[in-house]
């Protein structure tokens, strides 16, 4: 039986966690059209067209009070965590507070390092 994929109501959720988005180009999980980085080739495009329209998503998904527990850290190439925040500013969310964490290896890296 097909199954009728419905589109989430507006301000349904009232805690939303997104543990982690791609780094754009920076780790890539497949070579499929649809990864971020292949609809969005530029760092710029990609900033302006993936991140903001994913976050304007969850913003837009979120009820009032609600919660955003994003997993984000710049590259040694690209300033992900103050793009990705100055995006979320823009898109209506407000910083609370951040929590450091080590990463076991620099991203873009080979696992060996
Ligand atoms: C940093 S990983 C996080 C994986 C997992 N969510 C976690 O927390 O361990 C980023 C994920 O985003 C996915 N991704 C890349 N482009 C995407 C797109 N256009 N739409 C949805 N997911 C995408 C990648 O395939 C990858 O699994």
């Amino acid at each position: 039986m097909k199954q009728k994929i419905t589109k989430p109501t507006k301000g349904k959720i009232d805690l939303l966690i997104l543990t982690s988005p791609p780094y754009f180009n920076q780790e890539q999980y497949s070579t499929d059209e649809e990864q971020s980085y292949n609809l969005f080739p530029t760092y710029e495009s990609w900033i302006n067209g993936y991140i903001k329209e994913t976050f304007q998503i969850g913003y837009d998904l979120l009820k009032k009070g609600g919660v955003l527990l994003l997993n984000i850290a710049d590259t040694k190439e690209l300033p992900l965590e103050i793009d990705t925040l100055s995006v979320l500013e823009d898109i209506g969310f407000e910083f609370e507070y951040e929590i450091g964490m080590k990463m076991q290896r620099d991203l873009g890296l080979d696992g060996e390092r």
